[in-house]
């Protein structure tokens, strides 16, 4: 389906052109002066440069010219030039009905899909999530809904952490800790025990005594350092152990991920890449990329146009040991091989953007991928405390993801116990439902560079640009379609009027912006659009409810048409809230 954009562009262009004038000059903006129309045109400004005439002579042909068409309700010529239009109300509901009859509400993809990879979420197997994984796991989720909602063949990746010196720490302290394992016995010769040594709140408790104890203890920071060397050499004893902590830690992390309700289609780490990367660093030596310096292997990345310097890239250290970049290569490796994907989206913290812009570069230098290849690196902002620090535990610790949601819920609960009667299951039930989407919202409404400040009170409140005010929406109307019902009105032959009163209009043309919305949050990898969106639509209806008698309209007509147009407002905003993977209550 044509956007209205498109179909006002199209008579513009019609009328343009009858006039003697270029195509090219007629384009449509959303207006930046809403108080006095809705759509704008200023192309006679630039086309009186060429034609030696007045702005305003122009505008004022143009203009006359489409005086009778049904699509404007008015199209006037305004000095020093500009034509500002309004909608014709009867375009408009003959719009919304087939955006409501069409297959994604008329939004298509103008160009081919295409197989792209997001890498998010990041993890570190063996540590416990913090709320600096939260960014990545709930952008990239959205992200990689976007995408999918375009048509594109989307593969997520969660691409753990499980390679690291998390790794050797852990070995180490187990050793210290339970020497009698087999693990630790160089003379077993059986099979190593199928149950892991550990359950997941011991190894929780395991890692940050052992990341602790290397920090004073240089013998102990040594033995795990060669215990992480063993491990990449494939030692059995290390394996086995780690096998063990990958089992247990990934099990964990999945809960964790289904509790944010977000999913990906590959579990891979760090660990899969490494077959790759003996050749792969072969090849980047064969072909003169990489050379030696001090003991290691480097790849230069510096390019002309680079205002400031660029540190070459290690793709080997001089004790062979594996590196961050390294593996992030050799993944794109094995992911060219698997998959060919078209584009990458990577999702971490912006701090890591020296790290991609490495890794993308040698890539492509390398023939990884191929020179064109389209990689995005979405650095995403930190999330601060109301003093504008890194978001800490009130005692100063580094704040679990657990608890992080648990002190939504639990902020939300509050507000729904203070002025509901529900009882306490579905009160705590339906606190889950919004803590979490306080959460992600208030995460998500802010452009991903840049950091925000957490304020549960701002983000749990049922007022202004939050999560609860969203769903309260949607619940809101919900709640009046099943009266409707209720009352016997059907759901059939729903079509919306011509619109009366500016609310309803205005609701009306918020509507029609879906597949704008749509293409600009995909393009520019932004779920914050998506939410601007559904912040104007809610509005939009929260005004045209506080005005319009809905259910108790007289006409019946008038009625229906009422319904039809909060029914597709319900259909736009719960599909968006699904692009966020925020869920929406029954009553709230
Ligand atoms: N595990 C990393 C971290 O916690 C994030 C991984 C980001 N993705 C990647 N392909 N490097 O910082």
């Amino acid at each position: 389906m044509n956007t209205v954009m498109e179909l006002i562009a199209a008579e513009l262009k019609k009328a343009f052109t009858d006039c003697g004038y270029d195509e090219s000059y007629a384009k449509v903006t959303v207006s930046n002066r809403p108080d006095l129309c809705e759509y704008q045109c200023n192309g006679a400004m630039a086309a009186a440069k060429s034609y030696r005439k007045a702005p305003f002579v122009i505008a004022d042909e143009v203009a006359g010219r489409l005086a009778d068409n049904t699509m404007f309700e008015t199209i006037e010529s305004v000095k020093p030039g500009f034509i500002n239009i309004t909608i014709g109300r009867e375009f408009l509901a003959e719009y919304l009905d087939k955006m409501a009859a069409a297959d994604k509400f008329g939004y298509s993809l103008n160009e081919e899909p295409k197989t792209v990879i997001v890498d998010f979420g990041g993890a570190n197997a063996a540590k416990p999530l913090h709320v600096g994984h939260l960014r990545s796991a709930v952008i990239g989720e959205s992200v990689k809904r976007i995408n999918k909602y375009v048509g594109n063949n989307v593969i997520g990746d969660v691409h753990l952490g499980d390679w690291g010196l998390q790794m050797g720490l852990i070995i180490e302290e187990l050793r210290d800790r339970k020497p009698e394992l087999p693990y630790f016995d160089d003379s077993f010769e059986g099979e190593y025990p199928k149950e892991a040594p550990f359950t997941i709140s011991e190894l929780e408790e395991i890692y940050p005594a052992a990341s602790a104890k290397s920090k004073e203890d240089e013998a102990f920071a040594k033995r795990a350092h060669t215990a992480t060397l063993k491990l990449q050499s494939k030692d059995p004893a290390c394996t086995a152990v780690w096998k063990h902590i990958m089992a247990v830690s990934k099990q964990d992390l999945k809960k964790n991920y289904d509790n944010l309700n977000v999913s990906f289609d590959l579990w891979k780490g760090e660990s899969d890449a490494q077959v790759y990367i003996p050749d792969m660093v072969q090849k980047m030596i064969d072909d003169g990329i990489a050379y030696e310096s001090q003991g290691a292997m480097v790849v230069d990345i510096q390019e002309e146009t680079d205002s400031k310097e660029l540190p070459p890239c290690i793709v080997r250290k001089s004790d062979g040991a594996a590196l961050y970049a390294t593996s992030d290569l050799a993944t794109l490796v094995e992911r060219e091989k698997d998959f060919h994907p078209d584009s990458y989206i990577y999702l971490a913290d912006k701090r890591q953007e020296l790290h991609f812009t490495q890794v993308f570069r040698v890539a492509k230098k390398a023939g990884i991928v191929k020179p064109d290849a389209d990689m995005t690196f979405l650095g995403f902002g930190t999330m601060n405390g109301k003093d504008g620090k890194p978001f800490k535990t009130r005692s100063g610790g580094v704040m679990r993801l657990e608890s992080l949601i648990l002190e939504i819920e639990e902020a939300v609960y509050n507000k729904i116990t203070q002025n509901r009667s529900m009882t306490e299951e579905e009160a705590k039930a339906t606190a889950k439902i919004v803590g979490l989407a306080a959460l992600k919202y208030g995460d998500l409404s802010n452009q991903a560079s840049k950091d925000y400040v957490f304020d549960i009170e701002r983000f749990s409140s049922f007022e202004g640009n939050t999560g609860p005010y969203i769903l309260y929406t949607i619940v809101r109307i919900k709640s009046i379609l099943n009266k409707y019902k209720e009352n016997g009105g059907t759901m059939d032959n729903l079509s919306v009027n011509a619109a009366g009163s500016a609310g309803e209009k205005n609701l009306s043309l918020a509507l029609t912006k879906f597949a704008d919305m749509i293409e600009s949050a995909y393009a520019e990898k932004a779920p914050h659009k998506v939410c601007q969106y559904i912040y104007e639509v809610s509005n939009a209806f929260n005004g045209f409810y506080h005005d319009t008698k809905i259910l108790s309209e007289s006409s019946e007509s008038l009625k229906k048409g009422y319904i039809a147009l909060i029914n597709l407002t319900k259909a736009i905003l719960e599909q968006c809230i699904e692009l966020l993977a925020i869920e929406c209550p029954e009553r709230m």
